[in-house]
């Protein structure tokens, strides 16, 4: 696995790989078909299509397009209400936390960079943007809360880095809240793809962040890790920009 490396990058484009002839797609295009697709199914009473998360390992996880399509679990909930407005949803999706903040009240933003996701969030009655979380995202610096949450952490595979972008993000006292694993689980950069039945995307560089890690990255973006909620077996860390 290791010797497979994407010859092109853009989203338009579906690459060469070393690995046989096989053509590997740009992760956010083969994401974003997936996830239509499993929309699409949804309205129709069908299952989401079969695709999961290679880690470099070997290793193979469910891809949660199902989860993403569908409502909140009670740590979902419990992260909302501790979250003031206006919130900044970093890495949306297909926005079932910007549906729910909306029915409590409370104005919120999705940014995504998956232009399927973010017309699913639309659709959903949720306000979401395309774009990159690292570039130029409305209100930087006036959130009062950016939320990280189920794996997102792990977007870019470096949590310091994000961690530091999120602060830079969040107004004086924002608060992000951010997912992690649970206690004992290690934090580490690693490389992920998505496989499909008949596709595979590029790899790309990912990251676990466990409970016990989320602290020194926390500091290193001069962070304050204020409080942890846990519920239904989730673990969301909060970090106070002070
Ligand atoms: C694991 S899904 C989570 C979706 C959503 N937070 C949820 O819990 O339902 C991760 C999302 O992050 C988005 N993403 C990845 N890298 C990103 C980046 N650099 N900027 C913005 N969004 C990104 C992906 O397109 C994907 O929709």
């Amino acid at each position: 696995m290791t010797g497979v490396r994407p010859l092109c990058t853009t989203a338009e484009r579906i690459c060469t790989t070393t690995e046989g002839s096989d053509p590997a797609w740009p992760a956010d295009l083969l994401y974003g078909r997936l996830l239509a697709t499993a929309a699409q199914q949804a309205l129709g009473g069908g299952p989401a299509p079969r695709a999961g998360v290679r880690s470099i390992d070997g290793s193979l996880e469910p891809l949660a397009l199902d989860r993403w399509l569908g409502g909140l679990e009670a740590a979902d909930w419990a992260a909302l209400a501790v979250a003031a407005a206006p919130v900044l949803d970093l890495g949306c999706g297909p926005g079932r936390h910007l549906v729910a903040l909306r029915r409590i009240g409370k104005r919120a933003l999705g940014v995504d960079l998956s232009p399927v996701a973010v017309q699913l969030a639309r659709r959903r009655g949720g306000a979401a943007i395309p774009g990159d979380l690292f570039g130029a995202v409305p209100g930087a610096g006036r959130w009062n809360t950016a939320l990280l949450l189920d794996g997102n952490v792990g977007i870019g595979g470096s949590p310091a880095l994000l961690l530091r972008r999120t602060r830079e993000l969040l107004a004086t006292d924002g608060l992000a809240v951010v997912e992690v694993d649970p206690p004992g689980a290690p934090t580490y950069r690693t490389r992920i793809r998505i496989e499909a039945r008949d596709v595979v995307s590029e790899w790309f560089t990912w990251a676990r962040v466990g409970i016990d890690g989320i602290g020194s990255l926390a500091r290193r973006a001069r962070l304050v890790h204020e409080d942890t909620l846990n519920a239904g077996g989730r673990w969301i860390a909060l970090l106070r920009r002070p």
